[in-house]
């Protein structure tokens, strides 16, 4: 089964969509090569599944699809601002505001952020336009709030390291992931039932997600995975390995895929690229 034969038609919704859309060529130019400059497309291609699994038609998910990935863009343009995690490289090419100036980023990174809503407001059922927008929109304020805790602090003083990084995980990540897979089966009316499904899949493999990026961030090398490496112990960033040890977060990640497992289990048949999917996930190495 090919996961990512949805990816094609993902990218041309997306770059018909940017291109459709007035801006000046300069804006224009910075957010293609944000929003179409590579990419695992891992959350569009979620939203997609999300939608078989609940008995819908895929490509009835690609205007949710579209929209989360153009948070995604966004979200990656402004954590690599100098500010923020300052780095130079993203998906095997310099940053947007190494390539085309930190102004340029910051209102790039607010042009795609802004566009998602639109393209939901104006690409949607009408009868489906507020749930879609709620849903994205609650992943997009948790994907900040995990992003100042992540750079800035402000956690609850009693919580412990593990709970802290929980926090951040489920957030910064988990948070936008978990938006994907509801948005998904958004577009496919799924039941309520269907819906608690994907929604505890979608839970732990968004948290499994941000571990695995971290173990990364360990293990590999900047030439196989596009981006800096053994950056966030440089940093001194709270993760999954500093707080549990490369072997601990293994398992954590192979329990996590497991419940992910059981959560979709009476989803059946149909929900067997979910299945297949949270693996490579688990698995994945960039
Ligand atoms: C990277 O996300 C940032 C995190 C949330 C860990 P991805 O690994 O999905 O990045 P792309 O879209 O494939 O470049
Ligand atoms: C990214 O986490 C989370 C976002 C909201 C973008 P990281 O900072 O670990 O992501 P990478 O490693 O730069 O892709
Ligand atoms: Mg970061
Ligand atoms: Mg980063
Ligand atoms: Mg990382």
């Amino acid at each position: 089964m090919d996961l990512f034969a949805p990816v094609p038609a993902i990218n041309q919704y997306l770059e018909d969509y940017l291109r459709a859309t007035k801006m000046p060529a300069n804006l224009r130019d910075a957010v293609l090569y944000a929003v179409m400059g590579g990419g695992k497309r891992l959350r569009p291609v979620l939203a997609w599944h999300s939608c078989v699994a609940c008995g819908g038609d895929g490509a009835d998910s690609l205007a949710a699809g579209a929209a989360v990935e153009l948070v995604h863009a966004f979200s990656l343009v402004h954590d690599d601002l100098p500010a923020l995690d300052n780095d130079d490289l993203r998906r095997g090419k310099p940053t947007l505001h190494k390539h085309a100036g930190e102004a340029m980023a910051l209102l790039a990174g607010d042009m795609a952020l802004t566009l998602a809503f639109r393209l939901l407001a104006e690409k949607s059922p009408r009868e489906k336009v507020a749930d879609l927008v709620y849903a994205l929109s609650l992943g997009t304020s948790k994907m900040i709030n995990g992003q100042i805790l992540d750079t800035l602090g402000g956690f609850d003083s009693a919580s412990t390291p593990q709970q802290k990084v929980d926090e951040v995980h489920l957030n910064k990540t988990g948070a936008l992931i978990r938006a994907a897979c509801l948005m998904g089966a958004f577009s496919a009316d799924a039941s309520d039932r269907n819906f608690a499904e994907v929604d505890a899949y979608a839970h732990r493999i968004g948290l499994m997600f941000q571990i695995v990026d971290d173990l990364i961030d360990v293990e590999q090398t900047a030439e196989h995975t596009g981006k800096r490496t053994g950056k966030d112990s440089e940093a001194g960033k709270l993760t999954y390995p500093a707080v549990h040890g490369v072997h601990g977060s293994r398992c954590i990640v192979t329990r996590l895929l497991s419940e992910s497992l059981e959560a979709i289990a009476p989803l059946g048949p149909a929900a067997d690229p979910l299945r297949i999917l949270a693996q490579k996930m688990a698995h994945r190495t960039n």
